[in-house]
């Protein structure tokens, strides 16, 4: 039988609010915690679990039909491909940050410096924008850890709450951009599955509402 095909995030927030907007919509997935694929029972629907970063291409080559996925990812990685709704949760800030001690108050003052960062392209984008050139270190993890063991000036990562920025001594100065999380789909998905895209984009749309 013909099945969706739609990624989330293997682990972390994203993943479990995904998750529960599926469950919300009705479909529901056996989720063994260790599992790289689940089958919904009442849906023709497989749930690929991935990494965020390596979602964008998998759409990209049709190796799955759809995905939730954060916007800041697909901006990153993926700005060619299509958002088909937006879904209003997991929703967090890619932001410029320095230490709190720093005289920095804008992007614009880290010209010549180091900013640590698993989002290059966003970070250049906005630093061609602003006219600033800056050297970046790209690192997949821990961004904010950067600045405390001398390997930059400035960070850019993912701010939700603010608690891992507070923690580590930093402060916000400026935001590239606001995100949430999206249902995308691929360029290559059949007729057939776009279908089933419709049906569930249209029980999103109700859920979404009732959430207000
Ligand atoms: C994410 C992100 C930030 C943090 C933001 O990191 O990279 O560091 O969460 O959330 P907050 O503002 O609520 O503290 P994550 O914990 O997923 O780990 P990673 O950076 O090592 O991937
Ligand atoms: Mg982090």
């Amino acid at each position: 039988m013909n099945k969706l095909k739609i990624a989330v995030q293997k682990s972390g927030r994203l993943n479990e609010d995904s998750m529960r907007i599926l469950k919300e919509i009705g479909i529901s997935v056996d989720n063994g915690k260790d599992q790289l694929k689940a089958s919904a029972r009442n849906f023709p629907l497989e749930v690929f679990y991935l990494r965020n970063g390596d979602i964008p291409q998998y759409l990209r080559d049709g190796v799955v039909d759809a995905a939730i996925i954060g916007e800041n990812v697909l901006i990153e990685k993926g700005n060619d491909l299509t958002i088909v709704e937006r879904l209003g949760f997991s929703k967090c800030k890619v932001s410029i940050a320095v230490p709190k001690s720093s005289k920095a108050t804008s992007l614009k003052d880290l010209d010549g410096k180091r900013i640590a960062t698993s989002y290059p392209n966003t970070v250049n984008q906005y630093l061609e924008k602003v006219g600033v050139k800056a050297n970046l270190h790209i690192i997949n993890g821990s961004v904010e850890i950067a600045p405390n063991i001398g390997l930059a000036d400035g960070i850019c990562d993912i701010v939700s709450s603010g608690s891992t920025l507070f923690k580590n001594g930093l402060k916000e100065i400026d935001v590239l951009l606001k995100s949430e999380a999206v249902l995308a789909t691929s360029p290559l998905i059949s007729e057939e599955n776009q279908e089933l895209i419709d049906k569930i984009q249209f029980r999103l749309k109700s859920v979404l509402k009732g959430r207000g």
